[in-house]
């Protein structure tokens, strides 16, 4: 691992999940932990770049030299990113387990008991990495994918379809590896090649993770 790959680089990073409210008291989210993201943000740190950290509710503490900015919602998120974007950055990962979908309306008070049977009506979410492969002040765009079946060929799917100039995917089908355990596997694809990360921790698969999108981003 070199310590002066990403020096004079901005790398943004999202992590954790979002968070949707159903009402005051209630959201939808997912079992992310932010674990994946806030290993990566260490990593580019060490490898000298200036560090983003757009996170989701976590309960992780901030790396050394990496500013960090909290979001709730998937909305929150998107238009933080949005933001940094604009401002300018080299590298954007995006890790974050967005919420696709969240409540049509978030209702005022506690919703109350009632009938035996009640409906929620969720509508799309922003897609955060689509947005910034296609922002006209591009950085390099490095996607996750979380899947339980045909890993490689959804992933690849994403690639294409976000226009995207690397996809790290993970299988999330089992507990050993993925949302919120210490450890990971990854295989990586870029248009016209792929590497297989295998089972290592987090923050080893972060390094090596950060020392591929290095490379490529030289290229
Ligand atoms: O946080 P941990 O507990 O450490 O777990 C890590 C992880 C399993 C969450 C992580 O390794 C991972 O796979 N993150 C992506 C999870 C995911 O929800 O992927 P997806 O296939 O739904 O989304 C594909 C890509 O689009 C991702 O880069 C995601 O950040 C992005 N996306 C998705 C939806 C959306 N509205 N906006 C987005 O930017």
């Amino acid at each position: 691992f070199h310590y002066d790959l990403l020096t004079g680089r901005h790398v943004v990073i999202t992590a954790g999940p979002t968070r949707e409210p159903i009402d005051p008291v209630r959201y939808l989210t997912n079992k992310s932990s932010g674990k994946m993201g806030f290993a990566l943000a260490e990593a580019a740190a060490e490898a000298g770049a200036r560090v983003t950290l757009i996170a989701g509710p976590v309960a992780l503490p901030t790396p050394e030299r990496v500013q960090r900015i909290d979001v709730v919602r998937a909305q929150d998120m998107y238009q933080t990113s949005m933001d940094v974007v604009e401002q300018g950055c080299d590298v954007f990962i995006a890790t974050a387990a967005v919420a696709d979908y969240r409540p049509t309306v978030t209702a005022d008070h506690k919703i109350k008991k009632s009938t035996e049977e009640i409906h929620l009506t969720l509508v799309k979410n922003p897609d955060i990495i689509a947005a910034v492969a296609s922002h006209d002040k591009r950085p390099f765009t490095v996607g996750f994918a979380a899947e339980t079946q045909d890993v490689i060929s959804y992933a690849q799917g994403k690639l294409t379809n976000k226009k995207l100039d690397m996809i790290a995917t993970n299988d999330v089908s089992g507990s050993n590896v993925g949302f919120n355990s210490d450890n990971n596997a990854l295989t990586v694809i870029w248009p016209g090649g792929h590497k297989v990360l295998p089972l290592a921790s987090k923050r080893q698969i972060a390094k090596q993770l950060i020392e591929l999108i290095a490379i490529r981003y030289k290229d």
